[in-house]
């Protein structure tokens, strides 16, 4: 099994930005929390991040065929971004929405997510260890 974790705009600042919202960890720490669990399990597990929507478009489209499933922070495009949701759709390979915030507590603006409805679900609102649950959620679709 394979899985893609991408990540969006800012969130190569984690553990320096907006410590109280995001929490303390790195972007690093988060991929070894990850890294750790996949090798116990067995999963080939590739991280990336960018701060350009294009970039994650590109990635998207090209995890056809080459991952069972992304685990995906859009950061701030989860907001905005038709392309991205556009992207899931005509890849196909299905996709867990994750934020580290609930952005449903948080600015109005926040509340509505473009890829959601395209997406399997969403986890949102336990920090770090959102990434730990939408990795184990994606285990679980592909070992029920
Ligand atoms: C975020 C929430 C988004 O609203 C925000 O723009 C981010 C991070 C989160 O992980 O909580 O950059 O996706």
């Amino acid at each position: 099994m394979r899985v893609l974790v991408l990540n969006g705009p800012n969130l190569n600042l984690l553990g320096q930005r907006e410590p109280k919202v995001y929490g303390r960890h790195t972007l690093g720490e988060i991929e070894s929390m990850l890294r750790d669990r996949a090798m116990r399990r067995g999963v080939d597990i590739e991280f990336r991040q960018s701060n350009a929507e294009g970039e994650l478009v590109d990635w998207i489209q090209k995890a056809k065929g080459r991952f069972d499933s992304i685990l995906l922070n859009a950061a701030a495009y989860t907001h905005t971004s038709v392309a991205l949701r556009d992207a899931i759709t005509a890849t196909g390979v299905p996709v867990i929405e994750v934020h580290l915030s609930n952005i449903h507590a948080r600015e109005e603006f926040r509340h509505k997510s473009l890829i959601a409805p395209v997406c399997v679900g969403q986890i949102s609102g336990f920090g770090a260890f959102s990434y730990v649950l939408a990795f184990e959620a994606s285990v679980n679709l592909n070992e029920p």
